[in-house]
């Protein structure tokens, strides 16, 4: 049985005036993605709405809303809302496992959230559908509004790693969703904004108002037309689409979506007429307020929420295991060895310094299920507490007594930049082992040059978080004055593999 999904109305091919129905086949949808693209305005909530609410009783539905546009969907169906902001990352990876389990539909609701952190929580929460155990990999349509925000074409002012993450997601979304059940369809204002990579997967196109050469020219060259031809789309309407693709028409065919059933929250602002002009106009705006307090002036804290927060729990003392009991904690046991294993053989290649986290722990959860350990392995903020821990090249013993404890405390009030290397020495101090040379403080900030770790270090001897001193034989000790010890000399300019930046290598 085929189902197709009703869309709207469809011109006649040879534009006749009359209408027939414009239908999607679910099916096809579900193997071969859809992309819809119209300048803000022209329709595009509306359709995907459209597509959600006629497609609802058929399959399993999530919709990454950037705006909490699609919340309302709760009301007249059975879709769960998901507040992003109410969870941490690794929360959003658990909970859309379990979306997958239990094949719940849901609106992840990303309204409050700024953009770097809408982009990794949305990164979290798709990975966690892709992640999903294999008896679990039912069909299910993922629908992103505002795709440009999770896969940018350009780098913009959001942190590298975050965009890397959301990119990353929406990359393994649309390339490789389709075998674990993942059906993508993206909507974006701006073509020629969205990642070239994510946009070219999708083989359905529905394409409404662009007024950009830019946007028009990549539309285009997707769908395979002249330039001239795709002029077409800046004269269409609200509401109208010009449809191609497998799942919709063989060739272009001008549709026009149908009515909804919810609405949206934000709608085309409507005139309203003025109100007649107050007589004491002057006084009503003018009026003094409360007597004001002169405040001071707020110092925001840099924009490293997650980081922060790692380094807050890696400062308490070990987080409770998410079910307890003799067995979850025998099992525990059992994987804690694995994991370091896994992060020691990804950690020995030297370039491993030099990637993101997001990268490392897609690495890491390759290893796992190599291992055959699916949704047991670290979610990603555990990961990163071990991450730190290893590079840093603490051993277990040493993680869990009291100095290393408070050099974590003291390096959650530092800078972020500067953490990374600030635990490296402080593991040379706790542990008395020679003071790190001018390569590794490089590798613990992700760089290759040993002058950047020169600036460093002498940054943070200028701030006080450190003193240096020079050995008669040249060796340098750096003493951690806020923790009250030193490491052993140690020759600046020696160069040795990084491995030995791990603990038991
Ligand atoms: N086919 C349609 N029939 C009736 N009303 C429509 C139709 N398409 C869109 N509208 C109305 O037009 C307005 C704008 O549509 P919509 O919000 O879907 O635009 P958009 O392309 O998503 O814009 P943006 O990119 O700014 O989010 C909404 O009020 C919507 O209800
Ligand atoms: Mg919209």
């Amino acid at each position: 049985m085929k189902v197709r999904i009703d869309m709207g109305s469809a011109s006649t091919p040879r534009g006749l005036g009359a209408e027939t129905p414009a239908t999607l086949d679910l099916e096809e949808l579900l193997a071969t993605r859809l992309l819809v693209q119209g300048n803000s305005g022209s329709g595009k909530s509306h359709l995907l709405r459209r597509l959600l609410e006629q497609s609802a009783p058929w399959v399993q539905q999530v919709i990454i809303d950037p705006e909490g546009d699609f919340v309302t969907l709760a009301d007249a169906f059975s879709h769960m809302v998901v507040d992003a902001a109410a969870h941490t990352e690794g929360a959003l990876h658990r909970i859309a496992g379990r979306v997958r389990e239990h094949r719940v539909s849901v609106v992840l609701n990303l309204e409050d959230l700024d953009v770097e952190m809408q982009m990794r929580h949305a990164a979290a929460f798709l990975a966690g559908l892709f992640d999903a155990d294999r008896d679990f990999w039912y069909p299910m349509l993922v629908v992103v509004d505002e795709a440009q925000l999770f896969a940018p074409s350009a780098a913009g002012e959001v942190s590298d790693d975050a965009r890397k993450a959301s990119l990353g997601a929406m990359t393994d979304l649309m390339c490789r969703g389709r075998k674990r059940g993942l059906a993508g369809v993206i909507a974006t204002q701006r073509l020629a904004k969205l990642a070239k990579n994510v946009a070219a997967e999708a083989s359905n196109f529905l394409m409404g108002r662009t007024f950009l050469d830019i946007d028009m020219a990549r539309a285009a060259d997707l769908l395979g037309m002249e330039r001239r031809q795709a002029e077409m789309f800046r004269d269409l309407e609200r509401g109208h689409f010009v449809a191609l693709g497998p799942a919709l028409a063989k060739r272009p065919l001008p549709i026009r979506i149908g009515e909804v059933q919810t609405s949206g929250r934000s709608g085309s602002p409507k005139l309203t007429p003025l109100p007649e002009t107050p007589e004491d106009v002057h006084e009503l705006i003018l009026k003094p307020g409360e007597p004001e307090i002169p405040r001071p002036p707020v110092r925001r804290p840099a924009p490293s929420a997650s980081a922060d927060a790692i380094l807050q729990q890696l400062a308490q003392s070990r987080p409770a295991p998410a079910e307890t009991g003799p067995a979850a904690e025998e099992r525990a046991a059992e994987l804690g060895p694995v994991f370091d294993e896994i992060l020691r053989r990804i950690l020995a290649d030297p370039e491993a310094a030099f990637r993101s986290v997001a990268v490392l722990y897609q690495d890491f959860l390759v290893h796992c299920r190599m291992h055959k350990i699916g949704a047991e392995a670290l979610d990603l903020p555990a990961f990163r507490r071990k991450l730190v821990m290893a590079r840093a090249g603490v051993d277990a013993a040493t993680a869990d007594s009291p100095e290393w404890e408070r050099a974590v405390s003291a390096a959650a009030e530092l800078p972020e930049d500067i953490r990374g290397v600030f635990l490296l020495l402080a593991r040379a101090a706790v542990t008395q082992a020679p003071c790190p040379s001018d390569g590794e403080v490089a590798r613990a900030c992700g760089s290759h040059s040993p002058g950047r770790a020169r600036r460093l270090l002498a940054y943070m001897e200028q701030r006080g978080f450190v003193v240096s001193r020079v050995e008669r034989d040249g060796n340098r000790v750096i003493a951690l004055p806020g923790l009250d010890c030193e490491t052993a000399p140690g020759d600046p300019l020696a160069t040795e593999a990084p491995q030995q930046l791990m603990a038991g290598d």
